[in-house]
């Protein structure tokens, strides 16, 4: 934001003047601003919750210690970030979510891309002081695609709200309350049972290790992937997708929260729906039936066969004998290629597309 913009808010940040959108958050405004304010129930896709207090913040004039997340900005707000109080109060609620944790790192698959490990080294908390009541809730789920382990979970409602929020589905609730507040799906169903899509959108937005994907467990350390941001090639969204993949092979795929049209957001296909890509009954290369039999053949060779039926057919019939049909999968540049050959080429109208797979 620039220095002449007059809607922005004005505020003071850890002592530095800083100019902000009106309406947002101070957690916004720190973000924006490059200032870290550590979270755990947060998620840029999910309206301002306020669960886990550990964004607390001073702010001038208001009692107490205010959440950064769901605190609006106000003009000549003073606001402060860091200070040993705050420090305090956030290794408290680090203490009390270790003191009913699974500490599992050495096999939990999102060991390197915690939340809750990454606050806890932030604030140098190693251990509870908290002894009492620790949960032990059985993770039985007969589907193939999420784990759901709530020895892990830290209650933060970040699985409820982007399944209610996000997707219109609403699978999950808040069951019990207070200590023995979970996520859960009615009756403790299975999610076959429950409604669920499949998205994998609850996965995505687990800071910890309580929802996980199934076909990821033990495929490697986060440290040991490579990812590779590239577009999802199911349907005409296009959504960004970051396949993260070792030795050659797709492990996961996840989404950058901050760019492309989906934002963080997949749907099942784009999540889950690239085991085809290693497949052995993949085809690699184009099949020529030759004496009743399909044969390997090269691009030359199937593109002239296909140049030769399409001038078959033309000449026989006319050429709104022949219909192009095109794929939602291909570039807005490869269909319009292929409509350009089919008008111009072949000399008919005859083309459309599969809108979705
Ligand atoms: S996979 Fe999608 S639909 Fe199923 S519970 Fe998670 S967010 Fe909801
Ligand atoms: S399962 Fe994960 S996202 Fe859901 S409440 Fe627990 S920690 Fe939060
Ligand atoms: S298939 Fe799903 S993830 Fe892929 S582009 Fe379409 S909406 Fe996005
Ligand atoms: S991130 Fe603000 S209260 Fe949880």
């Amino acid at each position: 934001m620039n220095d002449t913009n007059p809607i922005a808010v004005q505020l003071t940040i850890d002592g530095e003047p800083i100019q902000a959108a009106p309406g947002g958050t101070v957690l916004d405004a720190c973000r924006a601003a490059g200032i870290h304010v550590p979270t755990l129930c947060h998620d840029p896709r999910l309206e301002p919750y306020g669960a886990c207090r550990l964004c607390v913040v001073e702010v001038e004039g208001m009692r107490g210690y205010p959440a950064a997340c769901t605190t609006r900005v106000a003009d000549g707000m003073v606001i402060t970030t860091e200070n040993e109080v705050l420090r305090g109060l956030r290794r408290t609620v680090v203490e009390l979510l270790l003191s009913d944790h699974k500490l599992d790192c050495l096999t939990c698959d999102n060991a390197g891309a915690c939340a809750l490990q990454d606050v806890a080294y932030e604030l140098g908390v190693s251990e509870s002081p908290f002894e009492g009541e620790r949960h032990r809730a059985a993770a039985l789920d007969e589907n193939p695609l999420i784990d759901r382990d709530y020895d892990k979970c830290i209650s933060c409602g970040r699985c409820v709200r982007i399944c209610e929020e996000v997707q219109g589905c609403s699978v999950y609730s808040s069951t019990f309350r207070g200590f023995d507040m979970l996520p859960d799906t009615p009756f403790s169903a299975s999610l076959l049972d429950a409604g669920c899509e499949f998205c994998g959108q609850c996965v995505s937005t687990c800071p910890v290790g309580a929802l996980s994907n199934r076909g990821q467990r033990f495929t490697g350390r986060v440290w040991e992937l490579q990812s590779t941001e590239t577009t999802c090639g199911y349907c005409g969204v296009g959504c960004t997708v970051t396949f993260a993949h070792k030795d050659g092979v797709i492990t996961g795929a996840s989404a950058p929260l901050d760019r492309g049209v989906n934002r963080g957001n997949l749907c099942a296909k784009g999540r889950y729906g690239h085991g085809f890509v290693a497949h052995p009954d993949r085809l690699t290369t184009p099949l020529l039936r030759r004496d009743g039999k399909l044969e390997p053949a090269s691009w030359d060779e199937a593109i002239a066969a296909v140049a030769e039926g399409i001038r078959g057919v033309v000449e026989e019939k006319g050429p709104d004998a022949i219909v192009g049909l095109a794929s939602a999968k291909c570039t807005n540049e490869e269909n319009y290629a292929f409509q350009k050959m089919i008008r111009a080429g072949v000399g008919t109208n005859n083309v459309d597309h599969c809108a979705r797979l």
